[in-house]
């Protein structure tokens, strides 16, 4: 999959965004281990505490279909926001190693790793348990 590719997927989510309150419209794409791709796009609520990031709603739209291991995501946004702390996190679970592209409106993108952008990250191997 072209890094074009997967960032004109972001985009065409980002145009279902349901974002009223913050006038913000986000779109994710996220390349699974098994080469399949899922989008996503942030949805806030009147109850603004419970809205929901793009990256994260097109992760769990991933794991819920079996998905556990990511190699990239797209985020497109106005400006060519990075993922929030919270988005980061998550995505930490399933690809440390993942390629992060970060895409304007145009479609001008940097490209990062995950690791970089989460320096010493928490992660399922700190716990007690694994
Ligand atoms: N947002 C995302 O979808 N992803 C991010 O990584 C940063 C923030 C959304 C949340 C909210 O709907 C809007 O952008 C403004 O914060």
């Amino acid at each position: 999959m072209e890094d074009k590719e997967l960032i004109a997927m972001a985009a065409k989510a980002r145009e279902d965004a349901y974002a009223p309150y913050s006038g913000c419209s986000v779109g994710a794409a996220i390349v699974t281990g098994s080469g399949k791709v899922y989008t996503g796009c942030n949805v806030e609520n009147a109850s603004y505490g419970l809205s929901m990031c793009a990256e994260r709603t097109a992760a769990f739209k991933a794991v819920c279909d079996g998905e556990r291991e990511f190699t990239a995501v797209a985020v497109v946004t106005d400006t060519g926001w990075t993922p929030c702390g919270a988005c980061r996190q998550v995505l930490m679970e399933f690809g440390p190693g993942m390629r992060v592209l970060a895409a304007n409106a145009a479609g001008n993108y940097h490209e990062y790793r995950l690791h970089e952008l989460l320096l010493d990250a928490f992660g399922p191997s700190d716990l007690p348990s694994k």
